[in-house]
């Protein structure tokens, strides 16, 4: 079988996993009227290293809700897209800004270093934080918010990575309270964001 479509077959699987769980999950907790959040079983705790080389986990964001995408640096084109909207929404947000700590997860610790996320992730926005770790940490953190993410071998020695694209919304607790599909207007984005934060 073709090994590009095996890949899109595995992605399709993935972000189908990812839906079904989120649509079970919702129906559940309105039997249960919950008011836990409809996407804990979306996320968990890890283990990273940012731009500085400081080890990072899900705790070290208490307080702040934060807005997660998971990608590479050597993204031709999604993640370039995703962190600019992350960006553009943290200007939306303006002085609410303040409580949104945006963050980029590499699924590419191959290649990319604390230094090179670092410098990777502040062309989009100073704020920003980059995260790195282990293939064992990244995939520890992938796992626990159901995130696609395959290596591709191309010519030449070269190779891109096939990943999911969804973006995360934390609370203050560390808990998922939203998930974004991939080009969501940053508009509707910060307009999301703001409803949490006064909820
Ligand atoms: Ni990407």
């Amino acid at each position: 079988m073709n090994s590009r479509l095996v890949r899109i077959a595995l992605a399709c699987l993935a972000a189908l996993v990812l839906a079904a769980g989120i649509a079970a999950y919702q129906v559940r907790s309105e039997r249960q009227s919950q008011t836990a959040s409809r996407f804990d079983m979306i996320g968990g705790p890890f283990e990273l290293v940012d731009q500085d080389g400081k080890t990072v986990t899900r705790d070290s964001f208490a307080g702040r809700f934060v807005l997660m995408s998971f990608g590479f640096t050597f993204c031709p084109d999604v993640c370039p897209t995703e962190l600019s909207q992350m960006a553009a929404t943290m200007d939306l947000l303006g002085d609410e800004a303040e409580r949104l700590q945006p963050v980029f997860v590499t699924v590419d610790p191959e290649r990319d270093t604390p230094e090179a996320i670092g410098q990777y992730v502040r062309q989009f926005h100073p704020r920003f934080i980059g995260l790195t770790g282990t293939p064992e940490q990244i995939a520890t953190a992938a796992g626990a918010y159901k995130v696609y993410y395959s290596k591709v071998e191309q010519d030449g020695g070269y190779y891109t990575m096939d990943h999911s694209t969804f973006l995360y919304l934390l609370g203050p607790d560390g808990t998922t309270v939203d998930i974004f599909p991939y080009g969501t207007d940053p508009e509707d984005l910060a307009a999301r964001i703001r409803e949490h934060m006064s909820a």
